[in-house]
């Protein structure tokens, strides 16, 4: 079995999709308790490192190192200041690419990376891998086109040992036009689960902010993407719809009652449809939508991970 060692775990989404490739995850880690908690419950065979990555200093050895090192800094829910100290814990991960030495790499992070104020970081990432021996490939796929009901639009880093001489070219979508496949809608995903899960669901108002755009999607479409914020979470498909007034002024066509995915119904539009939530003095409402919405969909990460040639 090929050995992984993978960083910023969060609940495992990621490890997931890499565990379902027939990898075997050999170390985990992050530093939030309820995402250990969330993992450790669903994937329990991983030794799961709970605290701070720059605390680390020994890592097993291993074939392949994944990490998602966090994407505040880049993310539309996020500040997009380019400085912030969140936008350099890539440094973390090339240092145990340095440490390990694994023959590959995988790297998931926001598609708000490829904007032209933050290219220079993603131009340090790549030159900081790129120096450790790796031919780094980037690309930007979106999870609605690996089966996963969500548009979700994410950038992967992926890096060869240069040694191999391999050439890696990213998976091309398996859902979608000319696939043979449909993609994956919300109400596959979700259409089962109870139609009012109170006290699952973030049920505040609707801020002005959260009314400046279309948050609702139908129920044979794909979802806006989930994120980890449950201010931000997209409407549940029986909210009535959203009607534009004007430029950033968007209101709801009637007076029913209208709320905003819950967080189970988040991770199946994730793809994480049987995700555990443990009863843990961690557990919380936004605990429950931070790690689920920080998650990457196994499928997606899977496609990636298969698509590297034959080498291990
Ligand atoms: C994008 S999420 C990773 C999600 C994960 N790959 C998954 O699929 O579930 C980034 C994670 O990095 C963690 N993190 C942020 N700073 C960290 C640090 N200094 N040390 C360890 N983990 C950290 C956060 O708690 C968060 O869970």
């Amino acid at each position: 079995m090929v050995d992984v060692v993978s960083l910023f775990s969060g609940s495992g989404g990621s490890d997931a999709g890499v565990i379902e490739a027939g990898f075997d995850v050999v170390m985990a880690n992050d530093r939030l308790a309820y995402a250990r908690d969330v993992y450790q419950a669903n994937l329990p065979e991983t030794n799961y490192i709970h605290g701070n990555i720059e605390k680390i200093h020994d890592f097993p050895s291993a074939s392949l190192l994944i990490g998602c090192y966090p994407c505040q800094g880049f993310s539309q829910g996020g500040v997009r200041d380019p400085s912030r100290k969140i936008n350099r814990l890539y440094l973390e991960f090339a240092r145990a690419l340095k440490k390990i030495q694994p023959k590959a790499f995988v790297v998931e992070n926001v598609s708000g990376m490829m904007r032209k104020n933050f290219r220079h970081l993603l131009k340090d990432q790549v030159d900081a891998f790129t120096r450790e021996g790796y031919e780094v490939r980037v690309g930007v796929l979106n999870a609605s086109d690996f089966g996963v009901a969500q548009d979700r639009k994410r950038i992967f880093m992926v890096g060869i040992s240069q040694g191999f001489g391999v050439d890696f070219r990213f998976p091309n979508p398996s859902h979608g036009d000319g696939t043979g496949q449909p993609k994956l809608t919300i109400r596959k995903a979700i259409g089962h689960l109870p139609e009012w899960p109170e006290g699952e669901f973030y049920d505040h108002g609707f801020h002005w902010y959260y009314l400046s755009r279309n948050r609702r999607r139908n129920w044979d479409e794909q979802s806006k993407t989930i994120v980890a914020n449950p201010r931000h979470m997209p409407l549940h498909p029986n909210s009535p719809e959203l009607v534009k007034h004007a430029d950033d002024d968007w209101r709801f066509a009637d007076e029913r009652r209208a709320r905003r995915f819950s967080y189970r119904e988040a991770a199946s539009l994730q793809g994480l449809g049987n995700l555990t939530f443990p009863e843990t003095s961690h557990k919380s409402l936004n605990r429950c939508y931070e790690v689920v919405g920080n998650a990457v969909p196994p499928q997606l990460f899977k496609a990636i991970v298969e698509s590297i040639p034959d080498i291990w």
